[in-house]
């Protein structure tokens, strides 16, 4: 087959080395945005009497062919054409004929590449967006029911102190509210034009790189021709956003996994999102967070390719920069599936209240109740906080809870303490308590879940 680029060979390329260097086999799935900006591409050519209009009408109609052809699977893939770009120019060659060739006046693969990247990236970045948006929604949703659910909150995954269980989810509200405006700061970025830039120099041509962007939605150019065909920092930036997310996605995975084991039971995961085992017929085992929490690796070393990948390499264009296809493509590809996995899981939650209130109890977690108290009564915090370590003390020798140890002894310890002590050693009591701006007392939190609707609402309104 005679290549797009023959010109200057005497010999073919080598069989293996077309498979070794094609990349038709993940970058097809550049053809709308490969066709699209090819169109406009070819219609400020005309625009600027670089073609004339007939030139300009045939491309057109044959690229619209080759898109239909694409769309219908019916566009056979040949390693020799190495990659989306040539197979498109190819198929417009046969279909129309020799003026096909003019479609690549004044850009180079170089551009055109990025281009095509930045477009579908683009579009990409809004999926994820609305994903995000959708399982913050989801988060709202449970956690608007369990604003009165008590569960031990943990440092060390040791019992910290009491908390609302919608507290808790709305800590996941708040970190996909980062990912949401990451998203929003990397398209930003992502959305200038390369176009125009042509190899790397730019081109004697007279084009009208701002008509293009505009056509394209792009909100700006490239600036520097050599910069634009050789920056992947978007291709990075976006890794590195999808990256924050599978961590994010991972630790609320991690407590899901954790929430549903018999050993905490403070949760049933759904039945569809769960598998049993093929010899413990008792088991149900939690593989859709497990699974979310798994392939965090392997975006977090997507990021790390990307990194290695671009490090050293002068400037402009080298072919190693084709290998940021696959890495990038496997991160949105594995970002969009987990968030839809989680917000079809989410709302088929079910919390065990009673079981998460009685472990909210367990390990003295009203401790700090206790020295809050003596605080109140003008004891300095430090020498609160070494009472009610000694009061704990005795608890644990004694193998009672806080509140049941009798009034007297608590004396002993403190003659400072009183009997309005008792009610605020409840969970209830020590959750309430919290009322500081986003504490977890329950007033709080309905406060905090009204503000969050609220910013999800100037979110929509802010994308409409
Ligand atoms: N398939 C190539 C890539 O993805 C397109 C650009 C090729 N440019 C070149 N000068 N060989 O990077």
């Amino acid at each position: 087959m005679s290549k797009l680029w023959g010109g200057r060979f005497a010999q073919p390329t080598d069989q293996f080395v077309e498979a070794f260097t094609a990349s038709i086999h993940y970058d097809s799935r550049l053809y709308p945005q490969d066709i699209r900006a090819s169109s406009v591409h070819c219609r400020m050519l005309v625009r600027q009497g670089i073609l004339d209009a007939a030139e300009g009408e045939a491309i057109l109609a044959g690229l619209a062919q080759v898109e239909q052809e694409l769309a219908e699977g019916r566009l056979p893939f040949q390693i020799g054409l190495e990659d989306i770009h040539m197979h498109v120019e190819s198929r417009l060659r046969a279909l129309i004929g020799p003026v096909a060739g003019k479609l690549h006046t004044a850009r180079s693969r170089n551009d055109q590449v990025a281009t095509d990247l930045r477009l579908y990236l683009r579009e990409q970045v809004d999926q994820l967006r609305e994903g995000v948006h959708l399982l913050q929604t989801r988060l709202l949703e449970l956690a608007a029911h369990h604003v009165e659910t008590v569960m031990p909150g943990l440092t060390h995954l040791q019992n910290a102190q009491p908390v609302s269980f919608a507290h808790h989810l709305l800590a996941y509200w708040e970190m996909l509210e980062r990912d949401w405006q990451r998203l929003g700061d990397a398209r930003r970025r992502i959305n200038q034009l390369p176009l125009g830039s042509a190899a790397l120099a730019g081109t004697p041509f007279p084009v009208d790189r701002l008509w293009v962007a505009q056509e394209l939605g792009f909100e700006g150019i490239c600036r520097n021709s050599m910069d634009a065909v050789s920056d992947r920092d978007f291709v990075i930036e976006l890794a590195a956003v999808c990256s924050l997310l599978m961590g994010h996605f991972s630790r609320f995975s991690e407590e899901l996994v954790m929430w549903s084991s018999p050993l905490l039971g403070f949760v049933e995961l759904p039945d569809g999102f769960c598998t049993g085992s093929s010899i413990m017929p008792q088991k149900k085992n939690p593989d859709v967070p497990e699974l979310v929490r798994g392939k965090s690796g392997r975006v977090f070393g997507h990021l790390f390719s990307l990194l290695t990948l671009m490090k050293g390499l002068p400037l402009t264009y080298n072919r190693d920069m084709q290998e940021d296809k696959e890495p990038i493509f496997d991160c949105v590809d594995t970002v969009g599936g987990c968030l839809r996995v989680l917000a079809d899981l989410v709302p088929g939650i079910v919390v065990r209240h009673g079981v998460m209130a009685d472990a909210a109890a367990v390990g003295f977690t009203t401790a700090t109740d206790l020295a809050d108290y003596l605080v109140g009564k003008g004891i300095p915090f430090r020498e609160a906080h070494e009472i009610s370590g000694r009061l704990v003390r005795l608890c644990v020798e004694r193998g009672c809870p806080l509140a049941q140890l009798p009034l007297q002894e608590m004396q002993r310890v403190e003659a400072r303490i009183d009997a309005d002590l008792l009610p605020l050693l409840t969970v209830q009591a020590s959750v309430n308590a919290r009322r500081s701006l986003g504490g977890t007392a329950f007033d709080t939190v309905r406060q905090a879940l009204r503000d969050a609707w609220m910013r999800m609402g100037q979110k929509t309104a802010e994308h409409a």
